[in-house]
This record gives structure tokens, C-alpha cells and sequence, in this order.
């Protein structure tokens, strides 16, 4: 190997050293991952000594990436690993690898998971005045028909993706429109950049509450999802969700359909909306309760074979007694989506759904904003109107390690655990002059202030760089 290196200096830090056919860098800097729930993200009482148990925090650390995987993950502090480091050195040639070296101002963290994020409705996002049920009509449907047009479904998918990477979002499960050629949009242009992503083809076939440009019968919207499900379904880093848009624009036979789906393609994931308004709730009443004696909105979907440990519930703001604790006996998952939530009138999500496995989603273009950083933010807002406490620890490992969990991800991404893919993102937490100056004014400043600064300031800004399977995929490197 010592040969190798020699051959190659670094005469071009842009590329990775190529070793036999495997490429090689090593990122150093300052690092934080999670190993654990801090679960005690939502308390009134939170027991910090639980919570810095779930986090490693690592003041000089050392990555080092084999073909997109972290290899090794070494901390300069611990004396179990200089030893180690001492011998990577001496017998193969550390220094000579190419080597990005952040300073230790920057902190290095698992890149961020959207757990629920319409690519469609990005030019959406920020339109003014409406509640969900009247902004789906007045806003979302009419542009979510824009999408008829393939190449324009090509043109937002990738602007869409550029501004997940921007935000410093590696992970996402996204909703597509109900016409096929979106999601080949969407899946092209994460699969172009190497992304890990979750993408479904929405489904929508009750008139009366689907506008004709949006329709489509039962039978074809399954025969449709089922050759996106063949295409891409376990290609490189993407898989496939089956999307009901929710309840009131399906009819029970396309529930019944994606019941189907989810038991001839085990492993493929459900995608859909619960119990995000009022208005919402009853309607679903109105339409499923009175006729067939379903016991409530989340029965509608049990009824069908959608709750599961791949199912994505986003919002669930409203739920009734005995929902919460269907969602975690089938270990269906939550995706908590604040902005949105504030941002659509919907309702204060309540924190004690933290029993469910969960995630937290931006859902735009009703949430408005790409930033999980922002997104993080409002949950606070969220949890502080209800008078309880959600700590900076808290909301990172739901953006992180706990997404990954709410994926069934955590195998592959979520920490910097060797073996797992590297994605991850660089934040600097005093990029602005404001958050400097608060960062120079705190005494004996802790990393909770470096983090709660970031939930409270930060935003795209904060994401110096964002690597997607080793590579920085933001800024040129
Ligand atoms: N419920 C059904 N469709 C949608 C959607 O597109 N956005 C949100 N926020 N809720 C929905
Ligand atoms: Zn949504």
C-alpha cells in the first residue's frame, strides 16, 4: 500500500486516492453522532445525564471513508484509539491520504432525514392564506397537474434534490404527483447524485374530492405502482413507497389495492397523511364511519393492511383514543411535521406520541421550509406552547440516528458507526455575525448552546458542506 501512496501525491486533493480499485479520504474535525434515544427529548424534567449518554461527541476525530462507507471512525482523545491511529499511520501512510481537514469552529454531524416531503409542491411553498383542505384545492392540485408535463417534472425534481443537498437533507422519503414520470423524475435525480431516498407515486382516484387532471381508476394507479415498484425498488440507495394521498381522495378499493401492493412486495414502504385537521378528520368520518362502521380515521387504514413497521404516517395531530397506541403496536412510524403544522393552521402535534417510532418531516410545500434546522425550530416552538421542553440533543437525534430508525434505515445510515454509508454534513454554528456574537457572549459555553443556537438561528447557511456517500456534494472539494 506504502507504494501506492507514494505513487500518488497530493497533487489533486479534488479526488480520492485510489488504492487497488478502492478510493480512499479521510475527513478530520470536530464530530457529534447518536447512538441512542436521548428519550428524554420531550420532558419538562429532562435528566441530562441519560441524554449525554446517547450522543458521542468527539472534539478530534478522524473518519476514514473506503468507497463511500466509513471505515473506520477514530477519536484523537481516547487512548484505545491512538494506538490504532498510531499504526495507521506508521504502516499505511495516513498522512498521504487526501484529507479534509475542518476546523474545530465546525462541527461534523450524520447528514439530516426528511421523513415526509412533497417534491411537487416546491414552488408552492410560502403561499399565503389557507387551511389544508381549501390550500389542497386553491394551491396544490392545480400545480401538482403541471406534472403531466415529464420534462417539467425533471426540471423541479432536480432543482428539488439540489435543495435537499443545499439544506444539508442526504435522506428522504418524498411524494411524487400521481403521474408515473414524476417519480422517474425524482429517483433519476437522486440516483444521478448517489442519494439514499424513499419516493412514491400518490394515489388519488375518489371524485368528487380528486380534480379530473388528477384522476385516475383504482386498477390503474396499482398496475402504475407496481412497475415503478419493479423498477426501482432496491436499486442502488432508492426504494419505493407505496403513496394513498389519504383517505378522503381514495376510494376503499384503492386502499384495498395498496394493502395488496404492500403484501406482494414485502419491504417496500406506505406513505401517507393522518389526522392532520380538523376539518380533514371529519370529513373522513362522514365518508368511511357512517357506511361501513369503521371505528375511525386510523381504522380506515388498518382495515386495509397499511399500518406496519415501513408505514409513514405524517402528522397526526389530531389523533383519538387509542390511536397512539395502534401506531405503536404495529410499529407504524410518525412523521412529525411542525412547520407544516403551524404553518397550515393544523394543530399542535402532542409530545406524549414520542412512544411511536418518529421522524420529523418539513412537508413541503405546506411546511415552508427546506431546513431541518428550521424544521427543528418549530418543533421547539411546538413543544414550548405546550409547556414542555425539547432539547437541541433531542431534536438532532430525531434528525439524525432517529430518522434513520423511523426509516428501518439505521442499518445503513443515521451515526458514524463503521460500516455505514457516509453522509453527512458540515455545519459552522457561528456563520453569522448575530450567532458569533451570542456564541462569544456565553461563559463556559456548552454544546447544548452550540446546538440550541443552531435549532434557533440556523438555517441553510449553517451547512458548509453536505456529503452523500463520501463525496461533498455541495461545494467543490
Ligand atoms: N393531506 C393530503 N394531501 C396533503 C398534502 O399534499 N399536504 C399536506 N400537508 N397534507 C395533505
Ligand atoms: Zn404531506
Amino acid at each position: 500500500m506504502n507504494d501506492v501512496l507514494k505513487n500518488n501525491p497530493k497533487n489533486n486533493p479534488k479526488n480520492d486516492l485510489k488504492i487497488g480499485n478502492s478510493s480512499v479520504r479521510l475527513i478530520r474535525g470536530r464530530f457529534l453522532h447518536f447512538l441512542e434515544d436521548p428519550f428524554s427529548k420531550v420532558d419538562s424534567s429532562v435528566d441530562s445525564n441519560l441524554e449525554s449518554k446517547s450522543y458521542q461527541y468527539v472534539k478530534h476525530g478522524i473518519m476514514l471513508i473506503v468507497d463511500g462507507f466509513i471505515q473506520e471512525f477514530l477519536d484523537c482523545a481516547d487512548p484505545k484509539h491512538q494506538q490504532r491511529i498510531a499504526d495507521l499511520n506508521e504502516f499505511k501512510g495516513f498522512k498521504d491520504i487526501p484529507t479534509t481537514h475542518y476546523p474545530s469552529s465546525h462541527l461534523i454531524v450524520p447528514g439530516f432525514i426528511d421523513t415526509h416531503i412533497h417534491y411537487p409542491q416546491t414552488e408552492i411553498i410560502a403561499s399565503y392564506g389557507e387551511q389544508l383542505l381549501e390550500w389542497l384545492n386553491k394551491y396544490t392540485f392545480p400545480t401538482e397537474s403541471k406534472f403531466a408535463d415529464a420534462a417539467y417534472a425533471e426540471q423541479v425534481a432536480n432543482f428539488f434534490i439540489e435543495e435537499l443537498l443545499r439544506n444539508g437533507t442526504t435522506t428522504a422519503a418524498i411524494l411524487g404527483t400521481v403521474h408515473k414520470h414524476s417519480v422517474d423524475a425524482v429517483f433519476a435525480a437522486a440516483q444521478q447524485r448517489k442519494m439514499r431516498v424513499i419516493a412514491g407515486k400518490v394515489l388519488m382516484d375518489r371524485t368528487g374530492f380528486t380534480p379530473d387532471s388528477l384522476y385516475e381508476s383504482a386498477a390503474q394507479g396499482y398496475e402504475e405502482s407496481k412497475k415503478l415498484i419493479q423498477k426501482w425498488h432496491g436499486k442502488e440507495r432508492l426504494s419505493y413507497a407505496v403513496t394513498p394521498r389519504f383517505a378522503i381522495t381514495s376510494t376503499e378499493e384503492q386502499l384495498r389495492l395498496s394493502g395488496k401492493l404492500m403484501q406482494e412486495f414485502p419491504g417496500v414502504y406506505m406513505q401517507t397523511h393522518l389526522a392532520e385537521n380538523l376539518k380533514e378528520v371529519e370529513t373522513v368520518d362522514s365518508l368511511y364511519l357512517r357506511s361501513a362502521g369503521y371505528a375511525g380515521y386510523l381504522d380506515v387504514y388498518d382495515h386495509f393492511g397499511l399500518l406496519g413497521d415501513k408505514s409513514i404516517f405524517a402528522h397526526c395531530v389530531h389523533l383519538r383514543e387509542g390511536e397512539l397506541e395502534r401506531l405503536a403496536a404495529s410499529n407504524s412510524v410518525i412523521s412529525f411535521c411542525p412547520s407544516s403544522n403551524l404553518f397550515l393552521g393544523s394543530g399542535l402535534f402532542p409530545f406524549q406520541q414520542s412512544v411511536v417510532r418518529m421522524g420529523l418531516g418539513t412537508d413541503v410545500g405546506g411546511g415552508s421550509t427546506f431546513s431541518l434546522l428550521k424544521t427543528m425550530h418549530d418543533a421547539y416552538k411546538t413543544a414550548q406552547l405546550q409547556h414542555k421542553k425539547l432539547s437541541a440533543f433531542g431534536s438532532f437525534y430525531l434528525a439524525t440516528l432517529g430518522g434513520a430508525r423511523a426509516l428501518s434505515l439505521d442499518h445503513l445510515i443515521g451515526n458514524f458507526l463503521p460500516g455505514k454509508e457516509a453522509d453527512f454534513v458540515v455545519l459552522n454554528p457561528a456563520v453569522t455575525p448575530l450567532q458569533q456574537f451570542r456564541l462569544d457572549a456565553i461563559k463556559n459555553l456548552e454544546l447544548h448552546d452550540e446546538l440550541f443556537g443552531m435549532v434557533a438561528l440556523g438555517d441553510e447557511r449553517s451547512v458548509v458542506a453536505t456529503y452523500v456517500m463520501g463525496k461533498n456534494v455541495k461545494h467543490d472539494d
